[in-house]
């Protein structure tokens, strides 16, 4: 089981507690006010309106944070245009939901469940996070903290294993979210016994009776997601939001490389900068390319070489010689050898 902060998000901005906003309140001076609080639900708090009363739809945007949040999406996101602008849609949507409620409007809780789809490394996990803090922040989660899972620590191997399981899984997960990670592996029509379908059955329960308290997101390869949702109408027509992440340009993958260096405070020397576009060129051709994790890695691995570099070499050292990436450090990955730049440290092969 992942959990949130652990290698793949590395580098993001983690869903950062005592954030919540206090409607009303002026920015600023709510740090820490409603996070104690554990997602005081954002519009909760926040008096009924009169019918002939008027609301200035930016001040609230401000109160709840949602702008702040929405840049910092933004900020921290390179690309990903189609995933920032259904984040946005959804942001919108509760935000005119709590209005509707002020206003004495049915406001029936929108179902927030959601499939993500998209190849390895193009952000999945990372959005699910800020997910559960921007659904927090408007006060639709009580936590938004993010419980990642596979099959595995769902589904049991013996009669009787998988419900207590799923349900030991769920109860972390409430009050946030809960992903799924390549959730088709739950069924397996092949194997009749197989206790998957028990998992589904009890996830489909809790997605329903716990609406307001558990956000599903299932995430993995869309042509499998549509197999499954095939087979599991019911979890089908559970699912309200469908967001595919695109795979990463080029020139969105050396943004992103150069986000993670600048945030780990390395830079690229300029011959060092060509060398880097070459290997990112050839390994998206490779095997088991895995978009901005395998940037991630190759990160990793360029500072492997650089510190290599750096002792054999001796001598006196300053402040910049340990910034700087070389191109000889990039030119010494197998990629430009043609064989997948892999090592123990990364089994994707990147
Ligand atoms: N748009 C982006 N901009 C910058 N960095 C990103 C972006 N998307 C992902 N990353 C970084 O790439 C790495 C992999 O992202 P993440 O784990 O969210 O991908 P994923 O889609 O969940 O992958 P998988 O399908 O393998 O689970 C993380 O280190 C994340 O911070
Ligand atoms: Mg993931």
């Amino acid at each position: 089981m992942s959990t949130p902060g652990g290698p793949a998000p590395r580098g993001f901005a983690m869903p950062r507690p005592g954030q919540a906003g206090v409607p009303g309140a002026p920015a600023g001076e709510q740090e820490g006010a409603a996070g104690e609080q554990e997602g005081a639900a954002a519009g909760e708090a926040a008096p009924p309106l009169a019918p002939d009363e008027k609301v200035d739809l930016a001040a609230q945007e401000q109160a709840l944070r949602i702008s702040q949040m929405l840049d910092r999406l933004d900020a921290e996101f390179i690309g990903l245009a189609p995933v920032k602008d259904r984040v946005r849609e959804i942001a919108a949507l509760l935000l005119i939901d709590r209005l509707r409620g002020r206003y004495g409007l049915t406001s029936s809780r929108p179902s927030l469940h959601m499939c993500f789809t998209g190849s390895p490394g193009t952000g999945k996990t990372t959005v699910a996070m800020h997910m559960g803090e921007l659904l927090r922040e408007l006060g639709y989660l009580r936590k938004g903290q993010l419980v990642s899972v596979t099959r595995d620590d769902l589904v049991g191997q013996y009669v009787g294993h998988t419900a207590p399981k799923t349900k030991e899984v769920l109860k972390r997960a409430m009050g946030g979210v809960l992903l799924i990670d390549e959730a088709y592996y739950l069924y397996r029509p092949e194997n009749e016994r197989d206790y998957g379908q028990e998992s589904i059955e009890i996830l489909l329960q809790f997605m329903e009776a716990h609406r307001e308290d558990l956000v599903v997101i299932l995430a993995g390869y869309a042509d499998r997601m549509d197999t499954f949702f095939r087979s599991n109408p019911g979890m089908a027509s559970r699912i309200a939001h469908h967001i595919d992440f695109p795979d990463f340009t080029l020139s969105e993958l050396l943004q992103i490389a150069d986000l993670m260096l600048e945030r780990e405070q390395y830079r690229l020397s300029p011959a060092a900068r060509e060398a880097f576009a070459e290997y990112v060129r050839l390994r998206m051709s490779q095997p088991r390319f895995a978009n901005a994790r395998s940037i991630r890695n190759a990160i990793d691995r360029l500072r492997l070489r650089q510190a290599r570099r750096l002792v054999s070499g001796g001598g006196l050292i300053a402040r910049s010689d340990l910034m700087e990436i070389s191109a000889e450090d990039v030119r010494a990955s197998r990629v430009f050898a043609g064989t997948p730049d892999a090592t123990a440290a990364d089994p994707s092969g990147s």
